[in-house]
């Protein structure tokens, strides 16, 4: 079936009294804080001609409370099940998929033409994406928004990387036994901490200022040559390895993956350096695979005592050997905290960041009063995971064996 048959999706929202209704259900992820719409970003929806309805107590946690929304033009809905059922669409930060645990009991509340916008890890899990095609709801994934710089304000995987980058290195200062900056004191000098960065993507660039803030002195490496200029300028040193990638970076800018010979030679060379460290923190991802190990059992052993390593890639297997994802475990004297969700554990301000870029990407999608989904649309085309049905996300689709789409040729062109 060609894509572009399937019918345009909502209705005109232009008038006030024939608003779209934004529908904002409380997260359900055990433990989890944010919300995906703060009051502020309401005023600019309700000039798009929408309106939020927000499930009693969504914002709570992250100290947003349900009057702050009325106050805005919100409206508080009586239960889950009446805001499902009057929303045209649902925003969640983890919709089923990305929220494992509980995610499922909202597929019988979604239904045909219904638009959910949020965190799906629809690669991941791509029979999750099954499941939600089989409501009939219109789904985006905000996680596979382009890198392109009209898309920037739409990013939300950049704003929760920054978050956790900055939470990450906090969480290092709280535990280790001494302090991060230089001080000259009348009982002497206190040296600074030595932290090193790796993966120097968006979350370690962030880590790298929240350190240098701190007073560490700080360093970083990265597989990817480009980044060496943005440490450097961020006030840490890039640490030059002997050491050539084979094509370092694919088009997108993402790091591309090694052989396992290369990751052995990059283990050999930072050991010395990891040794010499008393933080370490590790950011090392390679889209679609599992993380790579960079930091193993001997390197940890040959940490002092009492040093910290905060692994970001936990959730996708850990930079580091002896990580488990969710605990935080003391091998060989170092604590190892197997970081998921740090962006969750900031929610205020993750939820304020998450808001901007669903909001700016809503409204993207809104054109002259209606809501298009336009395959045309890089941003679009990019995002959307099904419709009608359908899985017709190319890359979802031939993880789930599917046949590929016929796609129809963009606009204006035969
Ligand atoms: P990411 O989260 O996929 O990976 C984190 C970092 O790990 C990357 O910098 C990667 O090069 C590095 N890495 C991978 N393997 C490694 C290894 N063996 N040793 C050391 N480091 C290793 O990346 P993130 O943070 O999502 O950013 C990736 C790219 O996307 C960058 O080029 C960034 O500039 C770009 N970007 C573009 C945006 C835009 O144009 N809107 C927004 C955000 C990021």
């Amino acid at each position: 079936m060609a894509v572009d048959s399937f019918p345009t999706v909502g209705e005109a929202c232009t008038q006030k009294d024939n608003a779209m209704i934004i529908g904002i259900p409380k997260e359900s992820f055990p433990g989890e804080q944010r919300v995906a719409l703060v009051p502020a970003v309401l005023p600019s929806l309700a000039k798009a001609g929408c309106e939020a309805l927000v499930e009693a107590g969504a914002g709570a946690a992250a100290f947003w409370p349900d009057a702050a929304y009325v106050e805005k033009g919100g409206r508080i809905a009586a239960s889950r099940a009446e805001l499902f059922a009057s929303a045209e669409a649902v925003f969640q930060v983890l919709a089923h998929g990305a929220n494992d645990r509980t995610g499922r009991a909202d597929l019988p509340l979604l239904r045909r033409g219904q638009v959910l916008i949020g965190f799906l890890r629809p690669l991941a899990s791509p029979e999750t994406v099954l499941e939600i095609a089989a409501t009939g709801a219109v789904a985006f994934a905000v996680e596979l928004m382009p890198r392109i710089t009209r898309a920037q304000s739409m990013d939300a995987l950049s704003s929760m990387a920054t978050v956790a980058g900055y939470k990450a290195v906090l969480l290092a200062a709280d535990i280790l036994p001494r302090m991060f900056p230089m001080l000259m004191t009348a009982a002497g000098t206190v040296t600074p901490a030595r932290v090193l960065i790796v993966g120097a993507g968006v979350a370690g660039l962030q880590a790298i200022a929240t350190a240098r803030r701190l007073g560490a002195v700080v360093s970083a490496y990265d597989v990817r040559p480009a980044t060496k200029d943005e440490v450097r300028s961020l006030g840490a040193r890039f640490i030059e390895l002997p050491l050539e990638a084979a094509d370092a970076e694919d088009v997108g800018g993402y790091a591309k993956a090694q052989d396992e010979s290369f990751y052995r030679r990059q283990r050999e060379l930072l050991a010395r350096v990891v040794a010499e460290t008393d933080v370490v923190i590790t950011t090392a991802l390679v889209p679609g695979k599992k993380a790579p190990v960079l930091i193993t059992n001997d390197m940890v052993a040959g940490m002092a005592p009492g040093s910290v390593i905060v692994d970001l890639a936990a959730e996708r297997g850990g930079n580091c050997e002896l990580t488990r994802a969710y605990e935080t475990v003391v091998e060989h004297g170092v604590t190892i905290i197997g970081a998921v969700n740090l962006a969750g554990s900031v929610p205020y301000h993750a939820s304020q960041m998450y808001a901007r870029n669903i909001t700016a990407f809503f409204l993207h999608l809104v054109k002259s009063g209606s809501l298009q989904v336009s395959l045309d649309d890089e941003i679009t085309r990019a995002t959307l995971l099904t419709r009608e049905g359908e899985v017709v996300h190319p890359r979802v689709r031939e993880a789930l064996g599917l046949p590929a789409l016929e796609v129809p040729a963009p606009a204006g062109k035969s």
